[in-house]
């Protein structure tokens, strides 16, 4: 089952560019769907009030916002003028007109978990429901995990065949170069209505319709049947005929979004070196699970040697049109993650990168929102030094029996709890937070786990000093809030 992990752990060599996963996958996560944790990183008490972008909400036990991500929600990067997460935006805006289209750009970043969860069919021992996965303002309002959590509702105004909405979602997860714990997604969808189509035939609107997109020549494997009884089933409601449409229209317009992009990055390259040749371009379909769309699929990018997840995709459960009150409408949508296709596109090699208020940075995009066809690489501004430091712990034992032999209950630890310690603390001086050690005593059973932390800054060269200081408040704050032994 996918939605809101991911699947490609990042080994520390690899370019940032063969890296983030703005999507989701819960392979390495569907073992544990902790909801005890008991880290809350604002401190503040479980009953209150916090502020989000100017509206106050009631806080309970289940709260777990910090202060640097509350402090950041107002920054709306997919938004700004010249920002390569606009430009990226605007890019594949581009392939979906107006007024077939409409783009939604302004929706608020707090939503309930009946929209983020609920509406799109998610069931409730799901583990991106988990409060180590998610961020809970409150039992039933969390800042959205992703831009799906928006579908139910567009749908329901109805307002146009196609939307795309662009926006910043939220997601505790590990800290490294392609990973933040806000990021950007863009979501669409286009629909087809049985009650407009010439003689209620859908298959046949469907197919003049992919008549009049643009053809292209990229090589795509896409070696699976549209639908598979199993793996990939059709539903109910559609005709084969139908899903197989849909199907196509769908992958068709997504392979024009990704041949928009290369062709760009390429003429980017070629600016910075007319000698640039560039791998023959290759992507692939894989088909995929979601709880909101059947069948589904992926679509993958082979990029510097890896096959990279770049979105996610599907025909949308009927289930969803009928409680929209659109049950005449059928048709796809996706997902994608902005900050991967934008690092691809201006070889961006960190994701802290896009949050940095920098000239160096930002100076680099002044001016193309207007000029799109003039896009640059980003130029690296010099790279500063690492420091690396080791902090090892006993994990609690929440067994609190004195006979001999009870093992060390450690269910409540999960490690975005140290990953979210480590960035309330270090911010966006720290570039990458990785296991390194990990065993348990073989008499109590009592696990002990080692992570290193580099601390490097994007923008000056830290002193031992500053490093030694953070980490001395990493490890006070480990023991604190998360009640584990120093080695
Ligand atoms: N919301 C999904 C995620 O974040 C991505 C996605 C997949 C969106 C398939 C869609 C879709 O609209 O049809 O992992």
């Amino acid at each position: 089952m996918k939605h809101l992990t991911r699947r490609h752990r990042v080994s520390a060599g690899t370019e940032a560019l063969a890296l983030f996963v703005g999507l989701s996958n819960a392979a390495s996560r569907r073992l544990v769907a902790c909801t005890q944790c008991r880290y809350n990183s604002t401190g503040t008490s479980p009953s209150g009030n916090v502020t989000v972008d100017g509206k106050s909400y009631q806080t309970d036990e289940w709260h777990n916002l910090s202060s640097n991500i509350t402090a950041s929600i107002s920054r709306r990067l997919h938004v700004q003028k010249d920002h390569p997460i606009s430009i990226t935006r605007s890019i594949i805006e581009s392939r979906f007109p107006s007024p077939t289209f409409k783009y939604h750009n302004n929706f608020f970043p707090v939503v309930s978990t009946q929209q983020n969860f609920d509406s799109l069919g998610f069931p409730v021992d799901h583990p991106g429901r988990s409060k180590t996965d998610t961020y809970y303002i409150n039992q039933e309002t969390v800042l959205r995990t992703h831009t799906s959590a928006h579908q139910a509702d567009v749908f329901r105004a109805n307002e146009s065949e196609g939307w795309l909405i662009s926006a910043d979602v939220y997601r505790r997860d590990a800290i490294d170069r392609s990973h933040y714990p806000i990021f950007h997604q863009m979501e669409g969808a286009r629909m087809w209505d049985r009650t407009k189509a010439p003689n209620g035939d859908i298959a046949a609107a469907v197919l003049k319709d992919i008549e009049a997109l643009p053809k292209h020549s990229m090589k795509v494997e896409d070696p699976n049947p549209p639908t598979h009884p199993e793996r990939n089933p059709l539903q109910k409601e559609h005709s084969l005929t139908e899903a197989e449409a849909i199907a196509a229209h769908l992958k068709k317009s997504l392979e024009l979004v990704v041949v928009e992009i290369f062709s760009r990055a390429k003429a980017a390259a070629v600016s910075a070196n007319p000698d640039f040749v560039d791998e023959r371009l290759k992507v692939r379909w894989i088909e995929a699970y979601f709880p909101f769309t059947s069948p589904s699929w992926e679509l993958e990018i082979f990029w510097q040697g890896d096959w990279l997840e770049v979105l996610g995709c599907g025909v949308v459960k009927q289930d969803i049109m009928d409680k929209a009150g659109q049950p005449q409408q059928l048709g796809w949508a996706f997902g994608m993650g902005l900050e991967r296709i934008a690092m691809l596109l201006f070889e961006i090699p960190d994701i802290r990168l896009f949050w940095s208020k920098d000239e160096r940075f930002l100076g680099q995009f002044r001016g193309l929102s207007e000029n799109l066809d003039n896009l640059r690489r980003f130029v690296p501004f010099s790279k500063f030094p690492s420091c690396y430091k080791d902090v090892a712990f006993w994990l609690r034992s929440s067994s609190s029996s004195a006979g001999g032999g009870s093992r060390a209950n450690t269910q409540d630890f999960h490690e975005n709890d140290v990953m979210e310690i480590v960035r309330d603390i270090g911010g966006d001086v720290v570039e990458d937070v990785a296991k390194v050690d990990e065993f348990a005593h073989p008499k109590t059973g009592r696990r002990s786990l080692c992570y290193r932390i580099n601390y490097r800054s994007l923008e000056r060269t830290l002193t031992n000093e500053e490093a030694n200081g953070y980490h001395e408040q990493v490890r006070k704050a480990l023991v604190e809030k998360l009640g584990v032994e120093l080695r």
